[in-house]
């Protein structure tokens, strides 16, 4: 066994990162005092300076199994030792990647049985997105390539996913989004103004797809990308009537629906996967986080029957061209198996849903705070919004900083997480104790009127 290092020399530590690393989403200035993470236990995360802090995320929303799972390192090692990678392409194939295939068509959504893994979720939303082109394409309609999501959506940061990623922010620096994405507002509950009084809100918002589709003509649209529950965006929940409206829209324009359940796959939400909350089937999903539980890189692609059919139909010069070498990954599929094996062994599914009602009625004993505008969630992910006037929903200056606030007073007292402008979420292990669900919440407790406090 390899020694944990608690004992590193920080400061080197610390001015080799400065020196050398780059970060995502970087600025040279977030980097001047950072955590140095060494360890992690459960839902605990360890500093190299020893202190422990709850993992409030499970670190990207991925570490559903905890922290410390021998099983998966044991899993690893056993399949490095025999053969860490081996081709995928076209003629070969390996034992992992189909038995994780297999294991997922089991899994997935009835109609969806075929399988392409990637290395993490944007690649899996820009292989989703050209699949939906080239579905179209493929059967002579080449004009039907546009892709329609959400604002407050996050996709990934490829240019395709970035693309289709609603948080503007993301764009510009970049060059702007590629052509061919259009984006239409997020059900949000807490914010979402219906124009049509005539009809629920969640089918209010629904029908934003319709009016998008026929705006941009229904020929030039090859599909819908959402998450089930939109998580980096500011975590919203959608009404229960949304998802139905929204398939039933997808099939009147011959759109196909893509499910983004980056996050939402493999549990957290107290389903295996999110749209089975309103009994929904999409054309394609797209996964990557908690099929590993975090512990290798791996996402993918299931596609459904019908989408697999006209892969299979085509002929080999008009194939499906899209590849990367990392596909089907042996030690990240053996992995991915070992982490399903745990989720169904030790019944995690239906713990995270178990466990996520005792997170947001805890969450909602906070609601009587002066600046607590909104709590939400669905199973083990919930946020709670801030705002500076309860009555009208008005939210801070951005230049308060409330959100930034109030993720470190969180931090001094003991729980690492993620805000979205002032939303702070949660979403962490699937093994959190009941004990920790307490004190995360009283931490949250404390910690808003601090922040409200400190600006
Ligand atoms: C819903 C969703 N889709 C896609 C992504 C992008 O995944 P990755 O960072 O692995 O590219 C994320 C990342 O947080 C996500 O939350």
């Amino acid at each position: 066994m390899i020694p944990v290092m608690l004992t590193v020399d920080l400061n080197k530590i610390v001015k080799a990162d400065q020196d050398h690393l780059i970060h995502p989403l970087y600025h040279p200035n977030d980097q001047k005092d950072p955590f140095v993470w060494v360890k992690g236990s459960g839902a605990i995360l360890t500093t190299a300076n020893g202190r422990e802090l709850i993992d409030g995320l499970a670190c990207l929303w991925n570490v559903t199994l905890g922290h410390g799972r021998k099983e998966l390192a044991q899993a690893a090692a056993r399949q490095m030792e025999q053969l860490a990678f081996v081709t995928n392409y076209t003629g070969s194939t390996n034992v992992p990647a189909v038995q994780l295939a297999e294991k997922l068509a089991a899994l997935c959504y009835p109609s969806i049985n075929h399988f392409f893994f990637t290395c993490g979720g944007g690649e899996s939303n820009d292989s989703a997105i050209k699949t939906a082109r080239f579905h179209w394409i493929s059967q002579g309609r080449p004009e039907k390539t546009k892709i329609i999501s959400r604002e407050h959506g996050y996709h990934g940061v490829t240019i395709g996913s970035m693309s289709a990623t609603g948080i503007p922010g993301f764009w510009p620096a970049f060059g702007g989004r590629a052509p061919g994405f259009v984006s239409i507002p997020s059900p949000y509950p807490y914010r979402f103004v219906s124009q049509d009084s005539s009809v629920s809100a969640g089918r209010a918002a629904a029908n934003l797809l319709e009016e998008a589709i026929l705006r941009e003509g229904p020929e030039t649209v090859a599909a819908f990308l959402a998450e089930p529950v939109q998580g980096a965006g500011g975590l919203m929940v959608p009404p229960d009537d949304y998802f139905p409206r929204i398939r039933e829209i997808c099939d009147k324009y011959d759109v196909l629906f893509i499910s983004d359940e980056v996050i939402t796959g493999f549990g957290r939400t107290g389903r295996w996967f999110g749209l089975e909350h309103w009994k929904v089937e999409p054309d394609i999903i797209s996964f990557a986080k908690g099929i590993t539980s975090g512990y290798l890189p791996l996402g993918g692609i299931g596609v459904s029957d019908k989408v697999y059919k006209v892969i299979a139909e085509v002929p080999p010069e008009r194939r499906w061209m899209h590849a990367f070498t990392y596909s089907g990954h042996a030690t990240a599929c053996a992995v991915g198996l070992a982490t399903l094996d745990i989720l169904e062994k030790e019944n995690l599914v239906e713990v995270a849903g178990r466990k996520g009602k005792k997170l947001l009625d805890g969450l909602r004993q906070l609601s009587s705070l002066e600046n607590v505008g909104d709590v939400r969630g669905l199973g083990l992910m919930c946020g709670v919004e801030l705002v500076e006037d309860k009555a009208t929903k008005r939210a801070f200056p951005a230049a308060a900083k409330v959100g930034v606030r109030m993720y470190r007073e969180c931090c001094k007292r003991g729980l690492f997480s993620r805000i979205k402008d002032d939303i702070y979420m949660l979403a962490p292990p699937f093994v959190i104790t009941d004990a920790e669900i307490d004190r995360a919440v009283n931490i949250i407790g404390e910690a808003i009127p601090a922040a409200v406090k400190s600006g």
